[in-house]
């Protein structure tokens, strides 16, 4: 059984598959519209979701899958004080594989130690998306034709940016790319990221200074929801704004994406640019998903590779955030490139490391 939490749980190798397939569902739409028929998905939408969520429902639908699931943790049994391990053993009895969307960073990792069947992380906290990716890569792929040698814009809010974070991970795999990182000094990439690929990281101070250079711009919306504190939001959430005027700084054959929703970040006025691609990047999630969950379902031997060895930690993790706050689970810990040792599932460093 196969789970996927992380961006790079699947090598360059299955990544390239899961996007063929998808491609291949795009030509060829009705020869997969019964492949899961019989087979259902649960959505358990522990945060508010409306496109990731709808997007897991049509993919599955136009498999020929059922869905079930809450989209709203305070009508399921997680409101009578139920943890997400027990949630998940009950669901495994219902559906064949869970997309999971969690406001605690790790809440998916968690749930794939108890699930008896496949666990796609939807989502969690401040920490990870790796369908998000799958979808970025896939609208790469179909607006410029490859995913190496490519010079990619990350703007907007970095820390907590978990489409941001899943992204990087997974591109810096692949051959020539090199990440301009354009934030306000507080939404700065966490560092675990940024030591993935210290040579490939520059950072800018303008969207100005960055766009001629760039071949994909990635918009990121400040992420309200994870501010402690509302008057900080509200200082940096207009940072950096995209706007027509800017774009003709830009390639003629730059791409713009977002994952979506946005809010200022980018201006309508940049809507009818044919550089615009954030609008059919929604679609390509849908069809990434249809590739994904097939994917899953058919695969039945392999277990999940963590790219980090893990080991059991007696030290509890500080991030009031992460899932190990809140439920009684095991800590497991990695060392990082730097040398501290981090918690498994949100990426925090240990106090004592
Ligand atoms: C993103 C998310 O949930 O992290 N949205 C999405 O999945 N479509 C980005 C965001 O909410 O800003």
């Amino acid at each position: 059984m196969r789970h996927l939490i992380d961006s790079t749980d699947l090598s360059v190798k299955e990544t390239q598959e899961i996007l063929n397939l998808a491609l291949d569902i795009i030509e060829n739409r009705t020869m997969y519209s019964h492949v899961c028929a019989g087979k259902k998905l649960a959505t358990l939408f522990y945060e508010p979701s409306t496109r990731t969520r709808l997007s897991f429902t049509a993919a599955m639908m136009e498999l020929g899958g059922n869905v079930l699931g809450f989209s709203d943790a305070s009508t399921s049994s997680v409101s009578k004080g139920e943890t997400v391990a027990d949630t998940v053993r009950v669901v495994s009895a219902f559906a064949d594989i869970i997309a999971m969307r969690h406001y605690k960073e790790g809440g998916p990792f968690v749930a794939s130690q108890y699930s008896r069947i496949p666990v796609i992380n939807a989502g969690d906290g401040g920490n990870a998306h790796p369908t998000q990716t799958l979808t970025d890569l896939l609208s790469i792929r179909r607006e410029l034709g490859h995913l190496d040698n490519l010079t990619i814009g990350l703007c907007g809010d970095l820390k907590y940016g978990r489409t941001v974070h899943s992204l990087i991970k997974a591109m810096n795999r692949y051959e020539g790319v090199k990440f301009v990182l354009i934030a306000p000094a507080e939404l700065r990439l966490p560092d675990h990221i940024k030591n993935l690929a210290p040579t490939k990281c520059v950072e800018t101070a303008t969207l100005e200074e960055a766009l001629p250079t760039l071949d994909v711009l990635y918009m990121t919306r400040v992420q309200q929801e994870r501010f402690a504190n509302k008057d900080d939001y509200e200082r940096l959430k207009d940072s950096f704004v995209l706007d027509a005027r800017k774009m003709q700084l830009a390639k003629e054959k730059m791409i713009v994406l977002h994952p979506l929703p946005r809010v200022k970040e980018i201006s309508p006025d940049v809507d009818s640019d044919s550089r615009a691609a954030y609008f059919r990047q929604v679609e390509n999630g849908k069809f990434v998903r249809m590739a994904l969950i097939y994917t899953l379902l058919h695969k039945t031997t392999e277990t999940r590779e963590h790219s980090e060895s893990l080991s059991v930690t007696e030290e509890p993790c500080t991030n009031r955030r992460c899932i190990t706050a809140t439920e009684p689970v095991e800590r497991l810990s990695y060392e990082d490139h730097d040398g501290k040792r981090r918690c498994a599932y949100c990426n925090h460093v240990l106090a004592n490391s």
